[in-house]
């Protein structure tokens, strides 16, 4: 027994020596000191040694027991700081390494041209509305006084998803929502998308931006619409900008009216930007169709009111100098991040 004792000392301090984990350790410890264990099992035979034996034998498995133990507990603290030592160096940072630089985001020049006219309006009492971008016959057209064979809807080239279903050629769709739900005094701006099968170009793109006004009320005149605008202007492209109204058609508005800003870039003597011409096109406005108002249960014996459908796009370009359209719908972050 004392020579099994010795051999079990001998193999088990061997192993420890060998075990290169935390986990075969432990396996070591299960093998000889385990319920099951070698060193167990030879003690669970002590019963049969004489008297005399007995203690020496049982000193000597204690001796070895606590060897085994002692030893485990080192190398166990040994494995543990070897594996931090291999875990630090694998997640060693260098902190002299270039960091990746993330590019900052900022305003669309639409988003913050728009933002603009929005604090101008609500700062001049108007609400801020929104209507949907697939719109029927009957707001896009029909309650604007353009029925079907009218030949102003030759005018704006439509996608149509259906028979009565379209995606609306003009924001002026949100006044007719309007006037449906709201009763005078009514003073709404709407911004939104609006759509035309136009080819892409300079100037065009099947996708653009208006910005509708609509004010309604007792005694409301062309003078009211000409002070509104001329606000407006004033404050997007500075106080020496020219405002100029022409007389202009639209099936919804009577006396209908363009207006024009003399030209940011020249100042009015005529250059690239406004082809010559010393004035750009900015909205088309006028007061609203009295046929419209009547259609929307408002009586216009009553009531009148102006309405506008500013051209978003054409406003940021100009204003910020921009030179074509199309950079407005590439998000190319070296142009955005000019503005
Ligand atoms: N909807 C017109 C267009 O897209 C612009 C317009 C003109 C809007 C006159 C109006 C208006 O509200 O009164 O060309």
């Amino acid at each position: 027994m004392k020579e099994k004792l010795e051999q079990i000392k001998a193999q088990a301090l061997n192993d420890i020596k060998n075990a290169a984990s935390g986990d075969a350790l432990e396996q070591i410890k299960v093998r000889f000191l385990g319920k099951k264990g070698e060193l167990t099992s030879i003690l669970k035979m002590m019963g049969g040694l004489s008297p005399q034996e007995r203690p020496k034998m049982g000193q000597l498995a204690n001796e070895v027991r606590s060897a085994l133990e002692s030893a485990l507990e080192n190398a166990k603290s040994a494995v543990k700081e070897k594996e931090l030592a291999a875990r630090l160096k694998l997640e060693k940072i260098d902190v002299t390494i270039d960091g990746t630089r993330r590019p900052v985001g900022k305003l669309h020049p639409l988003s913050s041209t728009l933002e603009k006219l929005e604090e101008i309006f609500t700062g001049l009492g108007f609400t801020v509305v929104e209507g949907p971008e697939i719109e029927t016959d009957h707001y896009n057209f029909e309650a604007l006084n353009v029925p079907k064979d009218h030949p102003a809807r030759d005018m704006q080239d439509t996608f149509y998803l259906g028979e009565n279903l379209l995606l609306r050629t003009q924001t002026s769709a949100a006044q007719i929502r309007t006037m449906e739900n709201l009763k005078p005094p009514i003073k709404i701006i709407c911004p939104g998308r609006v759509y035309r099968s136009d080819d892409v170009d300079a100037t065009h793109s099947p996708v653009f931006h208006q910005v509708e006004g609509l004010v309604v009320d007792k005694g409301i005149t062309m003078c009211d619409l000409k002070g509104t605008l001329e606000i407006m202007v004033h404050k997007i492209y500075g106080e020496n900008t020219k405002v100029k109204f022409r007389p202009s058609f639209f099936p919804f508005t009577e006396p209908s009216v363009e207006v024009d800003v003399s030209c940011p870039e020249c100042g009015g003597k005529g250059c690239r930007v406004c082809k010559g011409a010393g004035w750009i096109e900015i909205l088309g406005a006028g007061m609203v169709h009295p046929r419209v108002l009547a259609g929307c249960g408002i009586d216009p014996e009553v009531y009148s009111g102006f309405a506008f459908g500013i051209g978003l796009d054409r406003l940021t370009t100009t204003s910020h100098k921009i030179s074509d359209i199309r950079l407005l719908f590439e998000n190319d972050n070296r142009f955005l991040q000019q503005f």
